[in-house]
């Protein structure tokens, strides 16, 4: 069985975080419902700081459930959420990103036309002189922005460009390196590849790699086991709002995170229910074994970091 150690970045997913080390978030029998509808049940989960967890599942399996909970867009309605070792209720997002936690969305709240800098500083304008002339301080904005930027490895030929201009990919690493910046000590990364090709994918990983050696703990949800096991250290695969696997790095290979996320049980279900469908050759289809191929995007690390 050989297993895809490729990473993102320099240094090389950590696994276990070393003993002692408090989570800075952590789930407890966590869970969620909408009235009468459970999303979310019984989830454990702790985030440590340097560390990628990967949180993983197929649609509607609580994905985004868990991350509102933890961004404080919804109160979790059971279990425990505690912010290092203290248990805590977020009412709002405002109120996590006071404690560390910030969210890049997959839609990513930026304003299209506005050139990279100004969205870097989007919501906490840099100003200067006293009231009431205080202008924004445009020399100042560009120049951080520039620097973090660069602290991240992210090089732009033109910080005045409008950020609509820039890639799928790119204005993700952006939206990474502003929270970077603005203090954030967990990074929770909704599906931040999923409408990326692979060359662009990973460039993103590698500054979730960054992002890590940084410091900060990343929440990276995604559908893509390879993805996932390019940058983590922890695997955790929901399934119907429930967590079916909870593993460090060293406890689980690509292929049986692959396995776990193809759903071999259900793959053979799906085959038998196809074969009484005339039309369909059910030999034809993959193995689930075929689907744990390592098929991983080519190495974020050949892009070389400047
Ligand atoms: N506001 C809501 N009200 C009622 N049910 C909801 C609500 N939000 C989510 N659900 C239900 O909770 C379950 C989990 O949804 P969730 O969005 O967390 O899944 P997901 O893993 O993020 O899926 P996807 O990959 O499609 O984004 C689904 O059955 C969904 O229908
Ligand atoms: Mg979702």
């Amino acid at each position: 069985m050989t297993t895809d150690n490729t990473t993102a970045h320099g240094a090389a997913p950590k696994d276990t975080p070393p003993e002692g080390d408090r989570p800075v978030v952590e789930l407890r029998g966590a869970g969620k419902s909408y009235g009468n509808i459970r999303a979310l049940h019984g989830v454990d989960l702790a985030v440590h700081s340097s560390r990628v967890t990967c949180v993983l599942g197929d649609n509607g399996a609580g994905k985004s459930t868990l991350i509102k909970i933890i961004s404080g867009l919804h109160q979790h309605t059971e279990g425990e959420f505690l912010v290092d070792g203290e248990p805590v209720r977020l009412s709002s997002p405002r109120e996590a990103l006071a404690k560390g936690i910030a969210t890049v969305y997959q839609d990513l709240a930026t304003v299209p036309l506005m050139p990279v800098w100004r969205n870097f500083f989007l919501g906490s304008e840099l100003t200067r002189g006293p009231w009431p002339v205080r202008r924004l301080d445009i020399a100042r904005m560009k120049k951080t922005a520039d620097e973090e930027l660069r602290n991240m490895g992210i090089v732009l030929d033109d910080l005045e460009q409008p950020i609509g201009t820039l890639s799928g990919g790119q204005r993700q690493c952006v939206a990474i390196a502003r929270a970077v910046h603005f203090g954030a000590r967990v990074l929770i990364l909704d599906e931040p590849t999923a409408a990326l090709g692979v060359k662009q994918s990973g460039v993103v990983l590698k500054y979730i790699a960054a992002a890590r050696d940084r410091g900060l703990g990343v929440i990276f949800i995604t559908h893509n086991p390879h993805h996932a096991y390019m940058v983590g250290d922890h695997f955790s695969v929901l399934r119907l709002g429930t967590l079916e696997l909870s593993a460090a790095r060293s406890e689980v290979t690509l292929e049986e995170l692959t396995n776990h996320m193809a759903g071999g049980a259900e793959l053979a279900a799906l085959k038998h229910e196809l074969s009484q469908v005339s039309g369909v050759d059910v030999e034809e289809l993959p193995q689930a074994e075929d689907l744990a191929a390592p098929t991983a995007p080519a190495p974020a690390s050949s892009e070389g970091k400047s």
